[in-house]
């Protein structure tokens, strides 16, 4: 294991952003990244831990310790007659445990196909896509407190899931190395169809009773109609949440709005489409230098080759502050700023 100085973290993020780290180390295993963590001279440094580094804009260079976790692994820990327990090392390509979980005939992570990072970046913001989220097939995990490096099981309540937030994202930000994830998947399918683009897919393609299989691929197939691919064009996905407002606000906004769209979470609040409200401000496909909001999705910013952190941390200013004009309602980042 080699600790290497002034390295440039354009290929560790999947918005290609061009920041340096002062010190940068890739950890293969649970030994590596507590001699990493033990080491006198590192303990002084600032830390950064990434995976795929598909939630993150680095808006400066980083002037500490960028620590790469590359844990891999993926395996059955437990099974009863309806589940199956699979325990992955949180180093893991997260799309590449799903493909994984799809050639067990294990179901319940379909829905999330395709979406970048890995699998220990997954529960830190609850990622979710097509009607389903991690919590949903989430067991527990476990990590190490980079300070006292003792390991500690994190249930289901533990992490405090929300939509798109965990505790990794507030009482414990920057506390802990998640070393692996543990999920709970089904053997016989309940599949989550409910989201429109899913069952439009499967008619297009005409699957009457789709598997999981049928709805990974479906979900690929829109992904890639829709969102640009980061080995393409640098991106992290959704820039912003979709915000929550509560309904009568939502009301006053649909008279003003009539093709408003929106979601309602429980009865008290509506969850608005950030992405149209960013289109409607004139935003969609615009590009701005290096960076622009993409054509076929307003709510994902992209890099187009040589952005800096902070231009695309600018436009992200520019398109909240519009939107905050246009509807009143503040849209919050989902990607990490660091
Ligand atoms: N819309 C527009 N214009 C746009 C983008 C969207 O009018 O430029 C409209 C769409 O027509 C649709 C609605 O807004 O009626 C919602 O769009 P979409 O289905 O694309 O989903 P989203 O709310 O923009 C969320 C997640 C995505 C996830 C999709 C599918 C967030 C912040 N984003 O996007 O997750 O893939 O739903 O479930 O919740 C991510 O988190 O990085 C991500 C890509």
């Amino acid at each position: 294991m080699e600790i290497f100085r002034n390295v440039s973290l354009k290929n560790y993020n999947t918005f290609g952003i061009d920041a340096l780290a002062d010190y940068f180390v890739e950890v293969n295993s649970v030994e590596e990244i507590r001699e990493v963590l033990k080491d006198e001279k590192l303990r002084s440094l600032d830390r950064l831990i990434i995976g795929g580094g598909s939630n993150i804009l680095l808006t400066r260079d980083f002037p500490g310790l960028v620590i790469k976790n590359n844990l891999k692994g993926i395996g059955v820990v437990n099974q009863d007659e309806d589940s199956v327990w699979v325990k992955s090392a949180a180093g893991e390509v997260w799309h590449s445990f799903v493909l994984w979980t799809l050639d067990q005939n294990l179901n319940g992570a379909e829905n999330l196909s395709l979406i970048p990072g890995s699998v220990g970046a997954g529960p830190m913001q609850n990622i979710g896509a097509y009607g389903v989220e991690l919590k949903d097939l989430f067991f527990e995990l476990e990590a190490i407190n980079i300070e006292t490096l003792e390991t500690r099981v994190f249930s289901h309540s533990d992490c405090k899931f929300g939509y798109r937030e965990s505790v990794f994202k507030h009482e414990v930000r920057n506390q802990y190395f998640i070393t692996s994830v543990t999920f709970c998947l089904k053997k016989h399918a309940k599949l989550n169809t409910s989201y429109g683009a899913i069952a439009q897919e499967l008619s297009k393609a005409g699957i009457e009773n789709p598997t999981s299989k049928d709805i990974s691929d479906a979900v690929i197939r829109i992904r890639q109609s829709k969102l640009p691919d980061p080995k393409v064009l640098g991106n992290a996905g959704s820039f912003f949440k979709n915000p929550e407002i509560p309904v009568a606000q939502y009301a006053e906004l649909k008279l003003k709005y009539p093709d408003l769209v929106a979601y309602p979470i429980g009865s008290e609040s509506m969850k608005l489409a950030a992405g149209w409200m960013i289109e409607q401000c004139g935003w969609k496909g615009k590009r701005v230098g290096e960076t622009g909001s993409h054509k076929d999705q307003a709510l994902v910013l992209v890099n187009y080759g040589h952005a800096k952190g902070a231009e695309v941390y600018e436009l992200a200013l520019q398109i909240r502050e519009s939107v905050i004009e246009k509807f009143g309602v503040r849209i919050d980042p989902e990607v990490n700023l660091i």
